[in-house]
């Protein structure tokens, strides 16, 4: 286990496929750093979430945040007949918010959950260790796949802070021309080139979406997005597709004002923006482009049903009436400080998870009426958060 510096044999590893291809696509180098099958960050073991990682998630801040989202969960299960229903959820990290979701629903809906399959596909050998022994209160309803063997189903299909850990390209723009960024070898260390014409598949996604970095910006592209949504469309009878991660729609992501993207790494609870130091013991991040899964799922069928701030979504699924709930029952009122300023963390706009965090709902084959998270923020009570 390394925590510190370089994991040396994946350093040598990648530096190898430097020099025997003149330079590798940064979306390669990403790729080989996260997951390369024994050094990648996210395939060896290690703690990466909560506070002895690197990162904390939502579902890893509080129970809360998996329990709001069950209860959205819920109502796609009764608005799809209140029959048999699987969540797929792809991407589930220690597993927390999994357990959440099935705490609750076993709690609050006994009917559902004699209904449920929850499968989980998940990369990581390591992070499928972990999930296990966090959901063997729910072992009859919790199934492991590979994407590949997932069977066609109806119900839901959930992400929390997947698709910002795909692998992608970066690009800069120079006089009218988008050149991408190559990882090459300088002096026995990793160095960036800028090499045209850019891959066929980032012409091609710019393309299509109708929108480009502008002249001087340096921006990330992730071309994986458009078979995983096309994928998962194909896995999806019938029901609905929860994204839940931080990014922008493409106007925002590729604005003129940000100059230098959105590429971050996080090493111990620090945001860095060097990919080349800490090989395989950091993450590596970019915010998602919104736009891209909505119309390439649109093209794959399926419907934009709701996208909107994660304040806005667990406000209007309870946040507040949960808190006050979660207030009564604190005698301690350090405690309950403590316990407001961490949840508070879930919905606030800078320096916390609310804003630019975002989740979309696509549906396919359901008449939607109107989503629990639609609901208006005018009829929540707001005193819970004076004093
Ligand atoms: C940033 S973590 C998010 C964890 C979790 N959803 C949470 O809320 O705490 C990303 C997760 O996605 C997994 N992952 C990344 N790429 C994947 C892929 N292509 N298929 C399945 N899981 C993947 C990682 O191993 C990890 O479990």
């Amino acid at each position: 286990m390394e925590n510190n510096s370089n994991n040396q044999p994946l350093t040598q590893f990648i530096l190898d496929q430097i020099r025997n291809s003149d330079g590798i696509p940064f979306r390669q180098f990403m790729q080989h750093c996260l997951y390369h099958p024994d050094y990648g960050y996210y395939m060896s073991a290690r703690r990466r979430i909560g506070r002895y990682g690197d990162f904390y998630t939502s579902s890893s801040v509080h129970s809360l945040f998996g329990r709001l989202v069950a209860r959205q969960i819920v109502q796609m299960w009764q608005i799809m007949g209140g029959g048999a229903f699987t969540v797929v959820e792809q991407g589930a990290g220690e597993g927390e918010l999994a357990a959440d979701i099935l705490d609750y629903i076993s709690a609050v809906e006994a009917q559902m959950y004699s209904n449920l399959r929850y499968i989980v596909v998940e990369i990581s050998q390591d992070n499928r260790r972990r999930q296990q022994e966090n959901l063997s209160a729910h072992g009859g309803v919790v199934d492991w796949c590979a994407f590949a063997d997932l069977p066609r189903f109806s119900g839901c299909f959930l992400s929390n802070e997947l698709l910002d850990a795909f692998a992608v390209d970066i690009v800069e723009k120079h006089a009218g021309e988008l050149s991408q960024v190559y990882v090459t070898e300088k002096d026995g260390a990793f160095a960036e080139e800028l090499r045209t014409p850019v891959a066929a598949d980032i012409r091609e996604h710019f393309a299509t979406l109708g929108v480009e970095p502008v002249e001087g910006n340096r921006a990330e592209v992730c071309t994986a997005v458009r078979d995983w949504v096309e994928a998962v469309a194909a896995k999806l009878e019938r029901g609905f597709v929860v994204t839940i991660d931080y990014g922008y729609p493409a106007q925002e992501l590729y604005a003129p004002f940000r100059r230098h993207g959105t590429l971050l790494c996080y090493h111990r609870h620090q945001a860095n923006d060097n990919p080349y130091q800490h090989i395989g013991c950091q993450d590596i991040t970019s915010h998602v482009d919104f736009t891209a899964v909505q119309q390439f799922g649109a093209a794959a069928g399926l419907d934009s049903v709701y996208f909107a701030e994660q304040y806005r979504f667990l406000l209007a699924l309870g946040f507040v009436e949960e808190l006050l709930e979660l207030q009564r029952h604190s005698n301690d009122e350090k405690e309950a400080l403590a316990m407001r300023m961490t949840l508070k963390n879930l919905i606030m706009p800078e320096g916390g998870m609310g804003e630019t965090f975002k989740v979309l709902i696509q549906s396919r084959g359901v008449k939607v009426p109107q989503l629990l998270c639609q609901r208006r923020l005018s009829e929540i009570p707001l005193e819970v958060f004076s004093g």
